[in-house]
């Protein structure tokens, strides 16, 4: 019961502060014994967050009160004993009475008759309970697949139902683990025999170089081979915007908003007779930068804190690349990150879409005549990128190097991340 309680603890932390999972699972895996009670735990909290929807739907049908009104521990209780039930391959007694223990635990030992009656009516009724009935189709796919309305109605404005409807299920399914071999520390063979020779599985990418999957990660950073900086550990479609940078070994590139620093540090690598400058408005993400270039071995970059927005004349016509991955909704991570499509909210798209536009706007200022800007964003609002592109493509200042509108990153077709990625040159 000691893994329920945790994941309990975990998403009221999640709810209540406004935590990220990604962020605080690890101090609850800490107190976790071995890889199995691991695993079990990270099922629990992101199979939960995946869907909450469709639980909430389930259970709104059998509890008798409204969800709102149910003390927030009680609720979460339910929702993962639900889980279990209706999306886990468990023995249902089991299931049931190790959710009631914990909830006793933590507690909450005068709600453990309601826990108890509500996981018996879902565990014999779950077959009907499962089916949704009466909804507008839209409504069924936001119930089903846990994605928030109005996040399809974002794609809708981009792709036909049926492309949503493969996007919206692909990030239900469990997201991959990607990681890239660090090129000034280690070959790729030989970091994969070293880790193969630990007890990793990993299944080189088909469609992106120097990207390797991970099947069970865990512990993975606590492996020498992490702490070493033998690799970075970041998804598909990240590494795949900074192959499209084509860097070569001389350039000065800029990274507009580079923290934590994956891609920055993939660029560091490549340009090694180079310079990169990564900057970060945020101080304390600043940091978060110089310790990963620190642990990858990076001496070719400049790390500062700068709002990238407003001009910094030094930069002017400096730089051969200029990479911008800008700040946006996140709605291409939601596979990996289900908490973010709770938080999120439709206003947020036209804010974050207005800040891409001035930092787009500064980047022209930064580039040398004939630079290359590279602009990227994991999410697939249609503000956030092609209103973007036609701007561009309206603007004499700059010529169009893609043939397309761009190009998306679906998580379909890369198993990765949604991202969305456009090249420009500047006039000279
Ligand atoms: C999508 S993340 C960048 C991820 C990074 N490129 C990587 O691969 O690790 C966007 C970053 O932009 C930063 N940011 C937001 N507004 C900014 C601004 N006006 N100037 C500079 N950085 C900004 C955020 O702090 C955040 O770290």
């Amino acid at each position: 019961m000691i893994v329920r309680r945790e994941a309990v603890l975990c998403l009221e932390e999640v709810s209540r502060d406004g935590a990220y999972a990604n962020l605080i699972v690890p101090n609850y895996t800490k107190k976790l014994t071995d890889a199995r009670q691991e695993g079990l735990f990270r099922r629990l909290v992101y199979g939960t967050l995946e869907n909450l929807l469709y639980l909430d739907y389930i259970l709104e049908q059998v509890s008798g009160k409204k969800l709102e009104s149910l003390d927030e521990r009680v609720l979460w209780g339910i929702r993962i004993g639900t889980y279990q039930l209706c999306f886990m391959d468990l023995k249902d007694h089991g299931a049931i009475y190790e959710t009631v223990e914990a909830i006793k635990r933590l507690n909450r030992r005068h709600s453990a008759g309601f826990v108890n009656g509500v996981l018996r009516s879902v565990q014999r009724k779950k077959e009907k309970l499962l089916k949704i009935e009466d909804q507008e189709p839209l409504d069924e796919l936001s119930i089903k697949t846990s994605i928030p309305k109005f996040i399809l109605e974002q794609w809708l404005e981009l792709w036909g139902i049926n492309t949503v409807i493969e996007i919206a299920e692909s990030f239900q399914k469990t997201a991959k683990f990607f990681i890239r071999p660090n090129p000034i520390k280690i070959a790729d063979e030989i970091l994969l025999r070293k880790l193969e020779e630990q007890g990793y599985t990993l299944d080189k990418s088909e469609s992106v170089e120097h990207c390797y999957s991970i099947e069970k990660p865990f512990h993975i950073v606590e492996t020498n081979a992490f702490k070493e900086g033998l690799f970075a550990i970041q998804d598909s479609s990240s590494i795949n915007v900074v192959n499209s940078m084509n860097i070569e070994s001389t350039d000065t590139v800029l990274d507009m908003c580079a923290a934590p620093g994956g891609k920055a540090c993939h660029i560091a690598a490549l340009a090694t007779n180079g310079a990169v400058v990564a900057a970060d408005i945020y101080e304390h993400k600043v940091g978060l930068i110089k310790d990963y270039a620190d642990r990858m071995g990076i001496k070719n970059m400049e790390v500062v804190q700068q709002d990238s927005r407003k001009e910094r004349p030094y930069w002017c016509e400096k730089f051969d690349k200029i990479l911008l991955d800008a700040p946006c909704s996140g709605l291409g991570v939601i596979g990996r990150k289900p908490d973010l499509r709770w938080k999120r909210k439709r206003e947020d798209i036209s804010e974050l879409a207005a800040i891409q536009s001035e930092l787009l706007e500064m980047s022209y200022k930064y580039l040398k005549p004939g630079g290359i800007l590279t602009y990227s964003v994991c999410t697939m609002s249609k503000e956030e990128t092609v209103d973007h592109f036609y701007r561009l493509d309206n603007n004499p200042n700059w010529e169009r190097i893609d043939e397309l509108e761009g190009q998306f990153l679906l998580p379909m077709k890369t198993e990765g991340d949604g991202f969305y990625v456009m090249h420009w040159k500047k006039r000279a």
